[in-house]
């Protein structure tokens, strides 16, 4: 039985069909404990009083001194309803706009008025992260968790760092040394986080954290955790928000650990039996070709969800390769420098509710593609750029149609990566290269290069 403390609204519940295990939301696990696999959150919904339109959760703007009617997170509490209003975190999360933007539609070969961007570096900690530590340090607060970790390529030590300040738990973060963007690495630093530099990249620091919070018991804030994956949901809900509560045809977001595309998924899956959307949008999941993994084993090794049991031995195999070759990604994209993706079977389910498509894309069309975003919209981090790069490559494949209406997540904001930024504008590498231009000290000279 769950104490009061717990609602009987939801359960954990493991992803594998031949599992199929049930545990109670009072219990801190990242990981089935009878097979090891994923874990899911499952709502009564036969309980839960879901609006029966969407735009009942868009009303709550107008109440916006109440800290869970502002979040845009919170805002949609019926829909990942885990836990009670006391046990509440937010610091004003969500508050990210949906952007239509036709100057980078037309450098993507789309019609006007079809391409919106939703700009996630709008969050307090500057990225998406907000959005899922909002719903998981709600869990740790529910079950009381005095301290937490996380592994990261910088994002998720940011948004760790900020929430668990707010939250007043010890914070210990683990980034792969040399691999971070300093706006990320000063983030955890300033915001009180202990940093552990490992040697080696995110892989191995996904590995350490993961032995590290079960020795230690340590409250673990990674993609892993159900409960975070949750609160993602609902940058989703912002998305169909802006378009009048119409699902768009195309969702494009990058993929590293694959949180996200496998939130997405949910989010869609749940929003469809609910009837709270006519159609399920298509997914497209954007790789760095410098840590493909995702669209090497879905394009190349036929990969699928395959109703539950999916082919462990290609991946086995395939990570195996990766170790025999000591293969370390690498992308100028560090947020999804990323080989080995802990929500892989979740993304899997993804594509196959979402009919989805996986591609990957290279530096230089990262860069060139996040200029772009840099110049006519809000700028954006280099991963959140290959959304741009896939989406070219989609609609020079005839994949994706120039009418159809898409919406790209831009994951992070501009200043989280200064530094792939102005090695692109200095060192004249791309198209849309902006260097500056040296003058002498000397107002004549000076006024000869206005242009
Ligand atoms: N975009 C940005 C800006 C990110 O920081 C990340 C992940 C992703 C995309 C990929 O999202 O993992 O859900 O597929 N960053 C993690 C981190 C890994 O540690 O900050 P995903």
């Amino acid at each position: 039985m769950h104490s009061s403390k717990y609602t009987d609204l939801a359960l954990q519940k493991c992803i594998n069909p031949e599992c199929g295990r049930e545990f109670s939301c009072a219990r801190t696990l990242f990981k089935c404990p009878a097979c090891g696999d994923l874990l899911d959150i499952w709502y009564n919904w036969d309980k839960i009083p879901v609006p029966d339109k969407l735009n009942e959760f868009a009303k709550r703007w107008a109440n916006r001194n109440n800290p869970l009617d502002l979040s845009g997170v919170w805002r949609f509490r019926e829909l990942l309803n885990f836990c009670q209003d006391r046990y509440k975190v937010t610091i004003g999360e969500g508050q990210t706009i949906l952007q239509q933007n036709d100057t980078v539609a037309e450098y993507v070969d789309m019609q006007p008025g079809r391409l919106y961007l939703q700009y996630e570096g709008l969050n307090p900690s500057g990225s998406f992260k907000d959005n899922g530590m909002a719903a998981a340090f709600s869990h740790a607060m529910m079950v009381g968790a005095k301290s937490c970790a996380c592994a990261s390529t910088g994002n998720t030590s940011a948004s760790v760092a900020l929430y668990a300040h707010s939250c007043g738990l010890k914070c210990t973060v683990f980034i792969g040394s040399g691999r971070i963007a300093f706006g990320k690495l000063s983030q955890g630093m300033d915001y009180g986080a202990q940093t552990i530099q490992i040697r080696g990249d995110f892989d191995d620091c996904m590995r350490q954290v993961q032995a590290v919070c079960t020795k230690l018991g340590l409250y673990l804030l990674n993609s892993l955790n159900p409960f975070r994956l949750e609160g993602q949901k609902t940058i989703m809900y912002r998305i169909i928000e802006g378009l009048g509560w119409q699902a768009p045809d195309w969702i494009v977001v990058p993929g590293g650990n694959l949180g996200n595309s496998s939130a997405f998924g949910k989010a869609f899956y749940e929003l469809k039996e609910l009837g709270l959307i006519g159609q399920i949008p298509r997914l497209a999941i954007i790789n760095a070709a410098g840590a493909d993994t995702l669209n090497h084993l879905v394009n190349s090794k036929k990969l699928s969800w395959n109703g539950g049991r999916v082919n462990q031995t290609i991946i086995d195999q395939y990570y195996a390769d990766l170790t025999a070759r000591s293969f370390s990604p690498h992308t100028c994209a560090s947020a999804i420098e990323i080989a080995r993706p802990v929500n892989l079977k979740k993304c899997l389910r993804a594509i196959d509710v979402c009919n989805g498509v996986v591609r990957a894309v290279t530096d230089e069309e990262i860069c060139d593609a996040k200029a772009i975003v840099g110049r006519y919209g809000l700028g954006c981090e280099p991963a959140s750029a290959a959304t741009i790069a896939g989406l070219k490559h989609l609609r020079a494949e005839g994949v994706i149609e120039a009418d159809e209406r898409v919406a790209c997540v831009l994951t992070g904001h501009p200043l989280k990566d200064p530094n792939v930024t102005v090695d692109y504008h200095k060192q004249k590498q791309g198209q849309f290269s902006n260097p500056p231009v040296e003058a002498p000290n000397d107002l004549d000279e000076i006024i000869k290069l206005i242009e």
